[in-house]
């Protein structure tokens, strides 16, 4: 089955490329022709939301310790590339304004990962990125809220009620009708985390299906037959076969 661009969604930017959540990962998902992005957010201890997976630094800068302990003005001096190649030496945890400025000139779709730890003050993480996607002006049509915490997507629900939601789940729950009301536009899971019902199921409903983060296209012929419409992976080039230009 061929596989387009406008079928995946970058991970992290394009994780198996540049180094994960950074600038030139992200500015590697239009080199391949993708339309979408994911990314995950955070705040620094001093309420700035970064992009960044983990809660701790250490995997993926020169740094060590908590990012919700971590000042701005702290993160800022990490290194976050020299970690995954030389070459990326010198990147930096970009703030989401900074992300959302390099997706607007990109002109991607952003799914902006949620990304709550048992620490996270999830009131506090989604005021700002509400503050933050003000304050940029980025179009809102092209926005995805998504999160694991059903207590942040509840949030977004009464704050943001008019940008899109998804759900993010590791395996659907047998009863995930009850959470719909949750999701406006998907459901996200991983790509062994559904069934042939539920996909069909999910479908019906009107919402679409996102699968991560599948990165060898052999595992999930069957997922595209069940409906699925997008996989978030981190290796566009196992589907495309062509290298990106600029
Ligand atoms: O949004 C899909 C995926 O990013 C969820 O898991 O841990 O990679 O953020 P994780
Ligand atoms: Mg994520």
């Amino acid at each position: 089955m061929k596989i387009s661009p406008k079928q995946l969604c970058g991970h992290r930017g394009v994780a198996a490329d540049a180094p994960e959540n950074t600038l030139a990962s992200i500015r590697q998902v239009r080199l391949w022709g993708m339309e979408w992005v994911e990314i995950d957010v955070q705040l620094t201890q001093d309420g700035v939301p970064v992009v960044f997976h983990d809660d701790t630094l250490s995997r993926c800068t020169n740094g060590v310790g908590r990012l919700g302990e971590t000042p701005y003005a702290q993160l800022a001096q990490l290194d976050a590339g020299g970690y995954f190649d030389t070459q990326y030496q010198g990147e930096r945890v970009p703030t989401l304004a900074a992300v959302l400025a390099q997706v607007a000139a990109d002109e991607l779709h952003i799914n902006i990962e949620i990304k709550t730890y048992p620490e996270t003050d999830i009131p506090r993480l989604c005021d700002a990125v509400a503050a933050t996607l003000s304050e940029t002006e980025f179009p809102l049509e092209r926005v995805l809220l998504s999160s694991f915490s059903l207590e942040a997507l509840a949030y977004c629900q009464t704050t943001m009620p008019s940008v899109a939601r998804a759900i993010l789940w590791d395996v659907v729950p047998e009863d995930w009708q009850r959470y719909q009301d949750l999701a406006t536009y998907s459901i996200h899971c991983h790509y062994r985390g559904i069934t042939e019902v539920q996909a069909k199921a999910i479908k019906a409903s009107g919402l679409k299906i996102k699968c991560y983060t599948p990165n060898h296209p052999e595992e999930v012929a069957h997922l595209w037959e069940w409906g699925v419409d997008m996989m978030i992976t981190d290796a566009p080039s196992n589907y495309l076969g062509f290298e990106p230009t600029e």
